[in-house]
């Protein structure tokens, strides 16, 4: 016998019952972004591959060793995109999206990263994303900050945390990239391989270190915040103090790096310690540079981009209420007519109340075994048409999930009716 397929590794379906929470989730993103009048913007998922290497950074993990990226038939080297803002940039730049204007975008749809699964971490995920371009002030970056803690309260979100730092310019980081460096070679036999590795290609990225004993190395390493230049300062300095006047909690992080190349001055990340190891649910910052390096002309811009599998994990972790999406209706019938007839009755009910779920029973099947089905999809309310009822234009309407007797409803009333028991609006 031939084994089943198999989805890829760390490519994950997205099933039925857990499709409500998702749309939950994902209608409250949106309706906080337009709230702030964000606009939705739609990318290819595939994208050159020099994009992503010129954005994100040659010596990148994501780069280095997470890219899928294949050659097309006419042998251009493609790339499934690993972020979304590449992309975005791109996209910008292409369609003069912000030529002497400020635009306010977002994204979602799935990211593609080849990292070793494990919970929390996919090599297809989703990601909101959202990219703000045209303005250099800390307002903006503080204003991305409260819409994630927005965010956080509607979702009914608790135990994530927010962690800022600054970053300074490239000449800053530069600097201090040296000193660093310096430091770290005097150290370098007590560096695990990945650090040792890092200490040439990308020794920032040793900060963020999970490695207890490099971390400790790293208590006498000289401190980034003493490299960064007073420009940057004063940015830094007037984003926290909007922080705090807006009541959004943050910890300075002097170690958080990000893993990205195109980052300068504010970074961040909401974490938590409710995931385990993959605990970064939302994370993001500023990337002046990033622009003009792409080709556009010179633009502040500043984002973030939240894990969708990790927010949700989250939320039933902390077993959030979401609204249902079961049926409210279940349209059961015995005989042809009555089949007939209740495939009509729908139609009208639906056209008369547009937000009302109606499952009809289809094919054959007697009462008992349809009265199972009509439980088991969670029905609030099973419709019952029978020949005699037909007769009279009345329907059975009987509750599934109270106690309750059925009740003779005249067609013509049945709209009224459900209006009112289930509060719809016609
Ligand atoms: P990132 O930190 O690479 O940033 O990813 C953002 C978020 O995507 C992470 O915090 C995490 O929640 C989620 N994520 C990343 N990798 C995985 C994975 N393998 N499995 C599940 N979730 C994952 C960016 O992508 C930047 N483009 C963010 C940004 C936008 N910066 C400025 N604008």
């Amino acid at each position: 016998m031939s084994k089943t397929l198999q989805a890829v590794r760390g490519m994950n379906d997205i099933l039925p019952e857990q499709s409500p929470l998702w749309q939950y989730v994902e209608d409250t993103i949106r309706a906080v972004l337009e709230s702030y009048a964000f606009r939705e913007i739609r990318m290819p998922i595939v994208e050159k591959t020099e994009l992503f290497k010129r954005s994100i950074g040659e010596v990148t993990d994501i780069v280095e060793k997470e890219m899928y990226s294949f050659e097309d038939r006419n042998g251009d080297s493609l790339t499934l995109r690993p972020e979304g803002t590449a992309g975005c940039v791109r996209a910008c730049i292409q369609h003069s999206l912000i030529n002497r204007q400020t635009q306010r975008l977002w994204y979602t749809g799935p990211m593609f990263r080849h990292e070793r699964p494990q919970a929390g971490r996919y090599r297809q995920f989703y990601q909101v994303g959202v990219e703000v371009f045209g303005l250099e002030g800390p307002d903006v970056d503080a204003e991305l900050l409260m819409l994630t803690a927005r965010l956080w309260r509607r979702l009914g979100l608790q135990q994530v945390s927010l962690q800022i730092n600054s970053l300074g310019t490239s000449a800053a980081r530069a600097r201090y990239r040296e000193a660093l460096v310096e430091y770290l070679r005097t150290v370098h036999d007590q560096l695990d391989a990945d650090s040792q590795r890092r200490l040439e290609s990308n020794p920032l990225r040793i900060l963020d270190s999970k490695n207890s004993a490099v971390q400790a190395l790293l208590g006498d390493a000289p401190r980034l915040a003493d490299f960064i230049d007073d420009e940057s300062k004063a940015h830094f300095e007037t984003l926290c103090g909007l922080l705090d006047a807006a009541g959004v909690a943050y910890e300075v992080n002097p170690r958080l790096v990000r893993g990205l190349d195109y980052y300068g001055r504010t970074v961040f990340e909401w974490v938590t310690d409710q995931l385990g190891a993959q605990g970064t649910v939302c994370a993001g910052g500023r990337y002046d540079v990033l622009v003009e390096y792409l080709g556009g002309r010179a633009t502040p811009a500043v984002g973030f981009a939240l894990g969708l599998e990790r927010l949700i994990a989250l939320l039933e972790n902390q077993a959030v209420a979401f609204p249902d999406a079961a049926p409210h209706l279940y349209v059961v019938s015995l005989g042809a007519q009555a089949r007939q007839q209740g495939l009509l009755l729908s139609e009208q009910l639906r056209e008369a109340l547009p937000a009302l779920r109606v499952l009809t029973h289809c094919g054959e099947g007697s009462f008992k075994s349809q009265f199972k089905k009509a439980d088991r999809s969670g029905a609030r309310y099973a419709l019952v048409l029978g020949e005699e009822e037909l007769q009279r234009r009345e329907a059975g309407l009987k509750p599934l999930r109270e106690r309750g007797e059925q009740q003779t409803v005249a067609f013509d009333a049945l709209g009224g009716m459900l209006a009112g028991l289930l509060d719809l609006e016609s």
